[in-house]
């Protein structure tokens, strides 16, 4: 029988697959159903810095409604109520009830008081802490070398805070991509998750109102996530997880053989039902089988770009060449 165990930032995997954070992962029951499905890991969904901030400001009397009204949700109205303590609790019994791995989530923009909180994750036992940094570079003033530091410096606090693995789930807008994910590594994310899919806004014609793009991936997506894991893997100082476009086996065994770790998955879970995990676990038993693999070790990397005798082919961003039949 195949070995699909892993590791990702020093936890050990059963198998690559991470269920993303998500209504997936919104409360132990779905969590529970979430280990019965044969997932390696679960990323709990987000708290929010805002709502840990609101809760800090209430204890000191200094809430500012006016100051949280962008708070970024894909269900606004449910997260409102899933506040820190609740959060707490729920890691606390995901951590009782489940026996893989339970990552905690924080999606945060700043580097502010929140982080004081950081360290009572890992009290309730959270396995790792997964932070979901979302900084728009929508300001004119602002250069994309002061944003990269934001994150340089809510990742340092966090890591002083906490002795548990940190990732980063990262969005796919730095300009300077691999030298930003470098420093990420060597400042001490112990994993990187690439690329997170955020909410994108739509317009609906008809009523001049704003409304949310889809809100799932489409495989077509996960093009863009494969080609950096390639570029980066064996190379930046932490363990890569792939998310985005991830909606079948093949994508999984794709995102290994570029190197990554674990991948994380949502959309195609949500689609199809969480038990479909089990039938990717099955596919990608076969497939090792059939090309003689043992363990995921055997072929995690052999696609990545150190490996292969024309690096130069992850780099190619035009089509003139390969259309004209140059290679
Ligand atoms: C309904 C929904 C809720 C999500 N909530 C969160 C969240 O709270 N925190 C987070 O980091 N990502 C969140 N995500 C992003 C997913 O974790 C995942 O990274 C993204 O959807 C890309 O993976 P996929 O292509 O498999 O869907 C959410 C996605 C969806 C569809």
């Amino acid at each position: 029988m195949s070995d699909l165990s892993t590791t990702f930032m020093g936890l050990q995997l059963k198998n690559p697959i991470i269920v993303a954070s998500s209504h997936l992962t919104f409360d132990i029951d779905k969590l529970k159903k979430c280990e019965a499905a044969g997932a390696g890991a679960v990323v709990l969904k987000s708290l929010f810095e805002e709502q840990i901030r609101i809760e800090s400001d209430r204890m000191v009397g200094e809430l500012n409604f006016d100051a949280y009204t962008d708070a970024y949700d894909y269900f606004q109205q449910s997260s409102k109520e899933y506040h820190l303590d609740k959060y707490l609790d729920l890691v606390e019994q995901a951590k009782k009830k489940l026996s893989i791995p339970v990552i905690a989530s924080v999606n945060c923009i700043s580097d502010g008081n929140w982080i004081e909180y950081a360290e009572r994750f890992e009290k309730m036992g959270a396995d790792a802490l997964e932070l979901n940094v979302f900084i728009i570079p929508a300001d004119e003033n602002t250069t994309g070398k002061v944003i990269e530091d934001k994150y340089i410096d809510i990742l340092r606090k966090v890591k002083k805070k906490v002795h548990i693995p940190v990732a980063l789930k990262l969005g796919s807008q730095f300009s300077g991509m691999a030298h930003t994910m470098h420093r990420f590594g060597k400042e001490g994310a112990d994993g990187l998750v690439l690329f997170n899919r955020f909410y994108k806004p739509d317009i609906d014609i008809e009523n001049f109102k704003l409304q949310a793009a889809h809100i799932f991936s489409v495989p077509e997506e996960m093009s863009f996530t494969l080609q950096w894991i390639a570029i980066l893997a064996g190379k930046v100082n932490a363990d890569l997880a792939a998310t985005t476009g991830i909606h079948s086996s093949a994508d999984i065994i794709k995102q290994v053989l570029a190197g990554a770790h674990a991948v994380e998955m949502c959309s195609a879970l949500m689609k199809n039902g969480i038990e479909i995990i089990d039938t990717y676990l099955k596919e990608i038993e076969q497939w090792m089988e059939r090309k003689g693999f043992d363990s995921l070790s055997d072929f995690r990397g052999k696609m990545s770009q150190e490996s292969l005798e024309h690096p130069e082919a992850y780099e190619r961003s035009q089509y003139v060449k390969s259309l004209v039949g140059i290679e």
